[in-house]
């Protein structure tokens, strides 16, 4: 069974800490402390989801606890419990990290729907980062593509989160909100990025580019969402590349050209499991597909390529353009705009070209990325 996430309350009177107990134990792991030693002293010792905290008590402040936990265990959410006249203070402490506070006297169904919003959201947090560091794991190392298909299809309980977070992600109607699962898969793909220290970032611009794309165009509510999607997840394939080929700088040889643009099927036999939506598995099978249908891996030509992956390739292509590489630096704009009608109808979709150079010629050097933050380091 899964372990029920813990709370420690910190109120020096009586009254509102068995009144919390009452309300969260038969929902949490609940202590208790009356004092601020007592609590910094359970804090540190025990493995704690959350604290709710008295400002007010004697000796050891609460905003000096609050302090204490951001800076030695961040992860620990904190409420703040407070009357009416101290509100200011209640402010005061969400600007020190606070997640919430609690207004006294308690009403009952605020008490557990602000708990458990919090909650949950940490959980989801916890599970990400769990989820993150399994993954780290296996990006760090070189390992052979059989070696990364066979960590993630051992690990059913990954695969099914990872199928329940795609699924929300799909879910159509509700906007897609900040910190939500997107979040994940944005962060899912920035651990990817590292991998790739130059192309840091480039999940999210290839997005950034794919939606004004989109704004000019007339797609669904869900096809918006899985151009979102495939956008930050076009290269989860180099999961499965070789880092030293990946990180090599100057031409490939043959073998190594081969195993690079094996990249998109990876991708595919990666995600099968997940069992995606067809527009995203298309996007990261084909996003190195050529309009003229010189391209690969299957060679596909004009309309056949379904219309998101037409608009992350460009997306892709266009942001290999704006940002430096190992081999060349940024172009400047007027190149960028030459090469891209230069290249429509053969690499490009020629509507979504026009569609792109409309962009520019709204936004000009706006467009481009800050120059440039240098790449991360890499750990793995
Ligand atoms: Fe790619």
């Amino acid at each position: 069974m899964e372990s029920r996430q813990s709370i420690l309350i910190v109120d020096d009177e009586a009254g509102p800490r068995e009144a919390l107990n009452m309300i969260l134990k038969p929902f949490y792991g609940v202590y208790n402390a009356t004092d601020g030693n007592q609590a910094m002293d359970m804090i540190r010792k025990t493995d704690l989801d959350m604290v709710i905290l008295d400002l007010k008590m004697p000796g050891f402040q609460g905003t000096d606890i609050l302090r204490e936990i951001k800076k030695e265990k961040n992860q620990i959410e904190v409420v703040i419990l407070t009357g009416f006249g101290s509100l200011k203070t209640a402010v005061d402490a969400i600007r020190l990290g606070a997640a919430d506070y609690l207004l006294k006297p308690f009403n009952v169904a605020e008490i557990i729907s602000v708990i458990n919003r919090i909650l949950a959201k940490k959980k989801q947090r916890d599970q990400m980062t769990d989820f993150l560091n399994e993954l780290g794991g296996m990006v760090g190392y070189d390992s052979t593509l059989e070696e990364v298909r066979h960590s993630l299809t051992n690990k059913p309980a990954l695969i099914g989160y990872l199928k329940e977070v795609f699924e929300q992600v799909m879910e159509p109607g509700d906007m897609v909100q900040p910190g939500n699962h997107l979040e994940f898969v944005r962060v899912l793909s920035e651990t990817l990025e590292n991998k790739d220290p130059f192309t840091h970032g480039h999940s999210s611009r290839v997005n950034y580019y794919s939606n004004l794309l989109a704004q000019k165009m007339t797609l669904s509510q869900a096809e918006l969402r899985d151009l979102q999607v495939g956008a930050y997840l076009h290269d989860i394939g180099k999961l499965g590349v070789d880092t030293k080929i990946i990180y090599k700088e100057g031409s490939f040889t043959r073998q190594e050209l081969l195993l690079m643009r094996r990249h998109p099927e990876i991708g595919v036999d990666l995600v099968t499991p997940i069992g995606l939506s067809q527009n995203v598995v298309s996007i990261i099978r084909h996003h190195h597909e050529f309009y003229n249908g010189t391209g690969y891996p299957d060679g596909l030509k004009g309309d056949a390529i379904p219309v998101l992956t037409r608009i992350v390739s460009t997306s892709e292509s266009f942001d290999a353009m704006v940002t430096d590489r190992p081999y060349r630096k940024a172009l400047p704009l007027k190149e960028i705009v030459d090469e891209l009608k230069q290249c429509a109808g053969v690499q490009f979709d020629p509507d979504l070209v026009r569609l792109l150079l409309e962009i520019i010629e709204e936004k000009g050097e706006e467009i481009l990325p800050k120059r440039f933050q240098a790449p991360r380091s890499v750990t793995a």
